[in-house]
């Protein structure tokens, strides 16, 4: 097979998971990193054993040897370093959200049509098997019309006042924290697995910690506050939390929360689809089970195992029954989508796998929390989303 080449851009808390899922797959050449300096990048190079290490996202772009450019850098850095890898033609796997603005995602994703590159954002949940399994029974008609979509996507990393993030700072996370950074993937699944769109949203948001102490240093995503460290009192304009009304085109309704300030909750996304037979429930924190639920019969807990799976969907599991399949084995398989579609040669326009999100979909998410955010500061009226 041939090998293609990649080289990342931002090798802080997810970039090496993106290295991770494309070694994964034998035929991709990791070539280089390109880092905020040019000695992070030599680090972060040394540490995932990759060939190069760029003084600048620019080096990185000018290396022949990478076709695929994956973008793991803080949202800020998103529009600008997509733009410029689709400039020189090679493909982009960016991470979410896809810009800060729904203008600049729309840009991006008229400019990746234009140019004909591939083009996924990394939408990861769509990579796991019973998440896939869900979508295959939805869209056979196995629960039924979907009338209610309900759930939350709960973190508590941002509990304490001395946690902190560039996500919490507009120019460099968006206006939003929480929907942008969780609600995005919560609404794309949502969507992702029912077949429907959101067209109309009321939002209520708020800030539960509204100052922060920033640390004067630099500090990885997610890592608590050292004891002695130099911190610094900064107001938070972004909010923790948000509760938000849906409306689908089907004429379904559904509801959702995000919080980074929900203790015990690690990572736990929960959708919920009912429908006119049954009911489907899938949770990230324990995602090797999907619960169907019936009116007139037990409920069910399906076990991840390829043996049970549907034959179209199987493909997802790599492991027998009873052996977990994780975060990591998802992303993975959105990588294994992606690249497998770049190395038969599709072109954009083609039709690709259904975990693989585009700009197009990153655009989508963009919009949705925007008219959020729109919703909430009119005090909580229904907006419609505008693609
Ligand atoms: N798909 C997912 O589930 C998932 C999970 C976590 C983060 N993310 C997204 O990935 C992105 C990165 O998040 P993170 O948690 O890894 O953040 P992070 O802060 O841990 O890492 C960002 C990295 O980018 C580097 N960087 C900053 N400026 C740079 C520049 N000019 N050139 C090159 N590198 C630069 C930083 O040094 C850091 O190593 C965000 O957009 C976030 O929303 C997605």
């Amino acid at each position: 097979m041939k090998r293609i080449g990649m080289g990342i851009v931002g090798a802080g808390f997810v970039g090496p998971h993106h290295v991770e899922a494309v070694r994964r797959l034998g035929y991709v050449d990791v070539v280089g990193v390109a880092g905020s300096t040019e000695a992070s990048a030599k680090a972060k190079a040394e540490a995932l054993g990759a060939k190069r290490a760029y003084s600048s996202y620019q080096a990185l772009l000018d290396d022949p040897d990478i076709q695929v450019v994956h973008n793991a850098t803080p949202n800020y850095l998103h529009y600008p370093i997509n733009a410029a890898a689709i400039a020189k033609g090679k493909h982009v796997v960016s991470d979410k959200p896809l810009a800060m603005t729904a203008a600049e995602a729309k840009s991006l994703r008229d400019q990746a049509v234009k140019a004909g590159i591939v083009h996924a954002v990394t939408f990861n949940y769509r990579g796991n098997p019973l998440v896939q399994q869900a979508r295959h029974a939805i869209a056979r008609g196995d629960i039924g019309t979907p009338h209610f979509l309900v759930g939350y996507y709960l973190q508590d990393w941002l509990l304490k006042d001395t946690d902190y993030s560039w996500r919490l700072e507009p120019d460099k996370g968006g206006a939003s924290s929480a929907l942008g950074d969780i609600g995005s993937h919560w609404c794309d699944l949502a969507q992702h697995i029912s077949g429907l769109r959101i067209t109309h949203v009321l939002g209520d948001i708020t800030t539960v910690v509204p100052k922060r102490k920033r640390p004067k240093g630099s500090r990885e995503a997610f890592a608590a506050a050292g004891k002695d460290e130099a911190v610094e009192i900064v107001d938070i304009a972004v909010e923790d939390l948000a509760s938000v009304l849906l409306k689908f085109d089907n004429g379904a309704k559904g509801s959702f929360s995000v919080g980074q300030v929900c203790a015990g909750h690690k990572n736990d996304l929960v959708l919920e689809i009912c429908g006119a037979k049954s009911a489907i429930r899938w949770r990230q924190e324990h995602q090797n089970e999907l619960w169907i639920g019936h009116r007139d019969r037990a409920n069910e807990i399906l076990q991840k195992d390829p043996s049970l799976l549907d034959a179209e969907v199987r493909g997802y599991a790599h492991l027998p029954g009873g052996h977990q399949e994780a975060w990591a084995d998802a992303f993975c398989n959105l990588m294994r989508d992606i690249y497998g579609f770049i190395a038969a040669g599709k072109k954009a326009t083609d039709p690709h796998p259904p975990p693989f999100a585009t700009f197009e979909d990153g655009y989508r998410a963009n919009c949705i929390v925007e008219a959020i955010l729109g919703s909430a500061q009119r005090g909580g009226v229904w907006t419609n989303v505008e693609y």
